[in-house]
């Protein structure tokens, strides 16, 4: 996902559904682990750029076993670090070279950037706890929460932002990096962020979704749409918004 000024680092409604998920201990070997303590700066990874084939190739499954291996636990952390270093709110596998279903997430009044009180109540943007994603499967929420459409774009994708709709909530059901399932509703711009993710261990990019129109340089999504309503970006370029 995107860079500071990008919307894409925006909220998540209720922080109660995006709640408190910390680094999960390392039930292994019984010790607490922070995965981005082990990670230094020069361990930072390549993010992969659109035209790759490995972002179009669904991603494999992760084995447990391979999930608690050290090498599985220390690539989380380098993900991890590679997110919050670019800045992020979302890295999945595939965009560090990795075919398989894992992916991060976290974000934060850090990576807000320029957004006023009311985009991010737009948005329904708010903190969420670093998370870890292993083999989801994503169950859009529909009753009564639609869609939403807003720009968003994706650091595999540098230079561009683009306006897509997507559930306002979800419910994922997956592992978390301990291997323990986790079953969880994300709802507002936490749901666009896993659905983003999701779509990357699938072998697809926002631009498979983008309101082809809408699609925005980063300067001139900064000149021309920042702090203004998708429904202007839509008057102003040509296209319908869900
Ligand atoms: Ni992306």
């Amino acid at each position: 996902m995107g860079r500071r000024h990008d919307p894409m680092l925006l909220r998540a409604a209720d922080p109660s559904t995006v709640g408190a998920m910390l680094p999960p201990g390392d039930r292994f070997s019984g010790r607490p682990r922070r995965y981005h303590d082990a990670v230094g700066a020069t361990d930072l990874l390549t993010i992969v750029e659109c035209g790759d084939p490995i972002l179009r190739r669904p991603a494999d499954p992760v084995d447990t076993v391979d999930l608690a291996s050290e090498e599985m636990q220390h690539l989380i952390g380098q993900m991890r670090a590679t997110m919050e270093a670019a800045p992020g709110v979302g890295l999945a596998a595939p965009q560090v070279g990795r075919s398989i279903q894992l992916a991060v997430l976290a974000d934060g009044p850090e990576r807000w950037g320029q957004l006023s009180e009311e985009e991010r109540t737009a948005r329904e943007r708010g903190p969420l706890d670093f998370t870890v994603l292993v083999n989801p499967v994503v169950h859009p929420i529909d009753a009564g929460a639609g869609r939403v459409s807003f720009f968003e774009g994706c650091l595999s994708v540098p230079g561009l932002m683009g306006v897509v709709a997507r559930h306002r909530a979800v419910r994922v059901e997956a592992l978390d990096a301990d291997g323990t399932p986790l079953a969880r509703v994300f709802s507002g711009w936490a749901a666009r962020i896993v659905q983003h993710e999701f779509d990357h261990l699938l072998g697809r990019l926002y631009l498979d979704r983008v309101e082809t129109r809408s699609l925005s340089s980063s300067e001139n999504y900064v000149r021309y749409w920042a702090g203004r309503p998708p429904s202007e970006a839509a008057h102003g370029l040509g296209f319908t918004l869900d």
